[in-house]
C-alpha cells in the first residue's frame, strides 16, 4: 500500500529505467536540464545522473552474476531514493536494500517512492547520518555486498565507514563531484581530502580518478583490505569508480605497492610513473625540473573482462542512454590496458604552433610508427600512447605537414 504523502514543494512523477518515482519539479526551482547541480529544490534530484544510475544498474547486475549469490546493497545518501528503488527492481538477486538520508524532506519522499513501487519488503529506509548507518552495519553478519556512495562533492568522509560495512569480495561504488580540488584548481583541498597532490595538466581527469583510487586503497588498507578496480570513468561533472575488496594484510600490502607518483615535464611533455619521489626530478629528455602528482594509484583502473560483461549487459536492457553507454564502455574497454596519462591533440598542436588536426589520423600515424595509440574517454581529443613525448611530437609535425 502506498503511504499517504503530499510533497510540500512542486513535484512530478518521472520514469527512469523500470521505475516511476516522484521527484522535485526542477522547472519550479529555476533549474534547467543542463544544470549539473540542481540542489535548489528541498530534495536533491539530478536528471543528468540517469547515465550514472544506468551504469550502476548494469555494473551491479554483472557483479551479482559473477558472485552467483543473492546480494545486499546499501546506498546511505539516497535523496529521493531513485537509485535504491532502481537497484531493488532492476538488479536480479537482490535480497536487501538499505537506504538512508539525513534530509527529512528527502527521507519522506524516498519513503513514498519505496511504497509507490511496492518495495517495502525489500527496502529498509532510515533517516540517519550515512556514517551511523554504515557503522551500525559493520558487524560481520550485517555487512553488505554492495555499497554505493553518491554524495554532494567529496565521498571521503564516508569511505572509512563504508569499508567497515563491506563484505569480503564486496563491491564499492564511489562518485566524486569535487573536481576543482581533484583537478588541481584547489590543490591544497585535494591534499587535505585525498592525501595526494593534484597537477593541472591536460590529463587532470585521469589524475582525479587516480587520486580518488589511491585514497580508496589507503582507507581499505587501514582495515587490512586490498582493492581491485573493476571500472572507472569520468563523465559530465563527476568521476566514478567501482572497486572490489578482498580481505587480508597481504592483499592490502599488494594494493599499496601500486600507489606512487606521476612525474610531468611541462617543457617537453615527457611523463613517467615512479613508486617513490627521489632526487631532483630532472626531466631525462630535456633536463628541465619536472612537476609531480601523487601519491596516487598507478595500477590498473579498469578490468577489460569486467567492462566487456557490462557492455554485453547493456545490450540486454533498453536504457534511454544506450548508445552513449555503448560508446563509453567500448572506449574504456579499448583503453583499459593503455599507458597511463594522455595527450590532448589540440594542446600539443598549440604548443608546437601547428593547426589542429584529426585525432583519428594522429592515432593511425602513431600506430603506423609501431606504437600503441588509442583514443580515451577522458577527453574527446585525447590519445593514450606509449610513444615517447619526442616521437609523439615528431609524428604530429609530420602528419600536419603532409595534410
Ligand atoms: C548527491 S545527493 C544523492 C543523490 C542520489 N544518490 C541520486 O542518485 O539521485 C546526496 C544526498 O546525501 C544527503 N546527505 C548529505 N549528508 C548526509 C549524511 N551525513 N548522511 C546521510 N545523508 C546525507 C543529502 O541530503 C542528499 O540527499
Ligand atoms: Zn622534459
Amino acid at each position: 500500500m502506498v503511504d499517504e504523502y503530499t510533497a510540500d514543494f512542486p513535484s512530478e512523477v518521472i520514469k527512469e529505467g523500470k521505475v516511476e518515482v516522484l521527484v522535485p519539479k526542477l522547472s519550479a526551482f529555476g533549474v534547467v536540464p543542463s544544470d549539473y547541480a540542481p540542489s535548489r529544490a528541498p530534495v536533491f534530484y539530478n536528471p543528468v545522473m540517469e547515465f550514472n544510475r544506468d551504469l550502476s544498474v548494469l555494473v551491479f547486475r554483472v557483479y551479482q552474476r559473477l558472485v552467483k549469490r543473492e546480494i545486499s546493497i546499501c546506498e546511505p545518501l539516497t535523496s529521493q531514493g531513485i537509485r535504491g528503488v532502481r537497484y531493488a527492481v532492476e538488479v536480479e538477486g537482490v535480497n536487501r536494500v538499505l537506504l538512508s538520508d539525513i534530509n527529512h524532506h528527502a527521507y519522506e519522499l524516498a519513503r513514498y517512492n519505496v511504497g509507490r513501487n511496492n518495495l517495502q519488503d525489500k527496502i529498509v529506509l532510515e533517516y540517519r547520518d550515512a556514517n551511523c548507518v554504515l557503522n551500525c552495519n559493520a558487524a560481520p553478519k550485517k555487512r553488505f555486498d554492495v555499497i554505493d556512495i553518491d554524495p554532494f562533492g567529496t565521498p571521503v568522509p564516508y569511505l572509512d565507514s563504508a569499508f567497515r560495512a563491506l563484505k569480503n569480495g564486496g563491491l564499492i561504488a564511489v562518485t566524486a563531484t569535487d573536481l576543482a580540488p581533484l583537478c588541481g584548481v584547489h590543490a591544497k583541498a585535494c591534499v587535505r581530502k585525498y592525501g595526494g597532490k593534484p597537477m593541472r595538466t591536460e590529463y587532470c581527469h585521469e589524475l582525479a580518478v587516480r587520486l580518488l583510487a589511491s585514497c580508496i586503497v589507503q582507507v581499505a588498507a587501514k582495515q587490512d583490505m586490498g582493492v581491485k578496480f573493476l571500472f572507472s570513468h569520468s563523465s559530465d561533472h563527476y568521476i566514478r569508480v567501482y572497486a572490489q575488496v578482498s580481505y587480508g594484510c597481504q592483499r592490502a600490502d599488494d594494493s599499496l605497492k601500486k600507489v606512487g607518483y606521476i612525474l610531468h615535464c611541462f617543457n617537453c611533455l615527457h611523463r613517467e610513473t615512479v613508486h617513490q619521489l627521489s632526487g631532483s626530478l630532472v626531466c631525462p629528455e630535456c633536463g628541465i625540473k619536472m612537476d609531480y602528482a601523487g601519491p596516487l594509484w598507478i595500477g590498473s583502473i579498469n578490468d577489460a573482462a569486467f567492462i566487456d560483461a557490462v557492455f554485453v549487459e547493456n545490450n540486454m536492457v533498453t536504457f534511454r542512454g544506450k548508445l552513449r553507454l555503448d560508446k563509453l564502455l567500448s572506449q574504456i574497454k579499448s583503453e583499459a590496458e593503455a599507458p597511463i596519462t594522455y595527450y590532448v591533440v589540440d594542446n600539443v598542436c598549440k604548443k608546437l604552433c601547428l593547426p589542429a588536426t584529426s585525432v583519428q589520423s594522429f592515432v593511425s600515424a602513431l600506430q603506423n610508427g609501431g606504437y600503441r595509440a588509442v583514443q580515451t574517454h577522458f577527453n574527446t581529443r585525447g590519445i593514450k600512447t606509449d610513444a615517447p613525448a619526442a616521437v609523439m611530437q615528431k609524428t604530429l609535425k609530420q602528419l600536419v605537414c603532409r595534410t
